[in-house]
């Protein structure tokens, strides 16, 4: 049966993924709809991907509708005509800014940014539950934490993207290397948060951090190395801005194909089920489950995760509520001058995000 896949926010990751799926085999079944603001730019953008498709033989039906994820209502009423089956969320609230490069050079967790990853998402979940609309849809914006928040306030989204799944290709070229083979004979398998993927990727470490990681090559444990030596093989330069979106694209689009040709894909999913942190699972029409090794119970994962999740700032997240560790308020405020709470609930986010978009303007390192 056709699916409806909606890409909601058309930035670079936005359009990376459209290109992606665009020249997915298969996809001229399905309907694509792009859901953006900027509905002229989004035009030729998009009219470039479907002449670049065709060059290669692929004739995607992708159409455009004017969606303002900032309006619950008249998004509940778009998605109520629209029925997508899917959801690829990569909006972001301030356009072209990663907050990674305010917090990384402060030593500051990514979770301090959790007032920005989440008001977008937060209302197109609010907009998916008004319209009645049964979709699964797939979180871009630090999943780690906002799947977990969302979940808490009974608006969890199918799965989150990106993050710990940008780390595991780099481990198992490092394994590929250093046994001279090809890094498809290597298979990882990891546990942690936002926090492990970005310190192994810069510092090729893991800041004493909690993870779990397994290597495998040809089914059997590659054991020769430390993890510390693996990290630092796994250290390579990537583009960053928006090349880098690369990624993020990939994952989503990975997700969407599992989704729409119903896949068992093996890949490490960072919120699913609405837990804090990245797990491995299969994912499939059903959903992303959870693929955990032998030797390490749910329990275990999910402490790792938590614990990981507060390298980034994040102490607890609870009854639509995310409770901030003591370090990032004091570092914020010094830093950025911002009054951090203690804890803030999901509704305020918005507000607050204005506050540090506004202070992040004034920021001169
Ligand atoms: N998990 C990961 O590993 C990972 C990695 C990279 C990025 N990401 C996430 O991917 C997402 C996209 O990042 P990006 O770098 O591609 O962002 P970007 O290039 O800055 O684009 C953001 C887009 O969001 C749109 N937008 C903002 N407010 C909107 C609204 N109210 N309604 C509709 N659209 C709105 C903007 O549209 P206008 O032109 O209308 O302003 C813009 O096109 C972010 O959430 C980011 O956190 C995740």
């Amino acid at each position: 049966m056709d699916k409806k896949i909606l890409i909601a926010g058309f930035g670079s990751a936005g359009s990376f993924a459209l290109e992606y799926l665009a020249r997915t085999p298969g996809i001229e079944g399905h309907k694509i709809i792009v859901g953006t603001r900027s509905t002229d730019e989004a035009l030729a953008l998009i009219n470039t991907i479907k002449v670049s498709a065709a060059i290669m033989g692929f004739y995607p039906d992708i159409s455009l509708v004017k969606m303002d994820l900032g309006d619950v209502d008249r998004t509940a009423e778009t998605l109520a005509e629209m029925k997508p089956d899917i959801i690829a969320y990569t909006a972001r609230f301030i356009k072209g800014v990663k907050y990674g490069q305010y917090s990384y050079p402060n030593q500051i967790g990514y979770g301090a940014w959790i007032a920005l990853s989440l008001p977008l998402i937060y209302k197109l979940m609010l907009a998916v539950k008004k319209s009645g609309v049964e979709t699964k849809v797939i979180n871009s914006s630090f999943p780690d934490g906002v799947c977990p928040a969302l979940k808490s306030a009974g608006l969890e989204p199918f799965c989150g993207a990106g993050n710990l799944n940008h780390l595991v290709p780099r481990i198992q070229a490092a394994v590929a290397g250093y046994k001279k083979i090809p890094a498809g004979r290597v298979k990882v398998v990891m546990i942690g948060s936002h926090f492990l993927n970005t310190y192994v990727s810069r510092e090729a470490s893991a800041k004493g951090s909690p993870y779990y990681m397994r290597c495998t090559v040809d089914g059997e444990p590659f054991n020769e190395i430390s993890d510390e030596e693996i990290f630092k093989l796994s250290k390579i330069p990537t583009a960053s801005g928006p090349p880098r979106n690369m990624m993020i694209a990939s994952d989503m689009v990975k997700i969407i194909q599992a989704v729409v040709f119903d896949q068992n894909y093996f890949m490490h999913i960072p919120g699913p089920e609405g837990l804090a942190g990245a797990y491995p699972a299969r994912v499939s029409a059903a959903g992303a489950a959870l693929e955990l090794p032998a030797d390490i119970s749910r329990s275990r994962a999910e402490e790792i995760n938590r614990a990981s999740l507060s390298f980034d700032g994040i102490k607890d997240i609870r009854e639509g509520r995310i409770y901030f560790c003591g370090d990032i308020i004091d570092k914020m405020k010094k830093i950025f001058g911002l009054n951090y709470p203690e804890c803030i609930k999901l509704e305020e986010c918005e507000a607050f995000a204005y506050e540090i978009k506004e202070a992040l303007s004034r920021y001169r390192p």
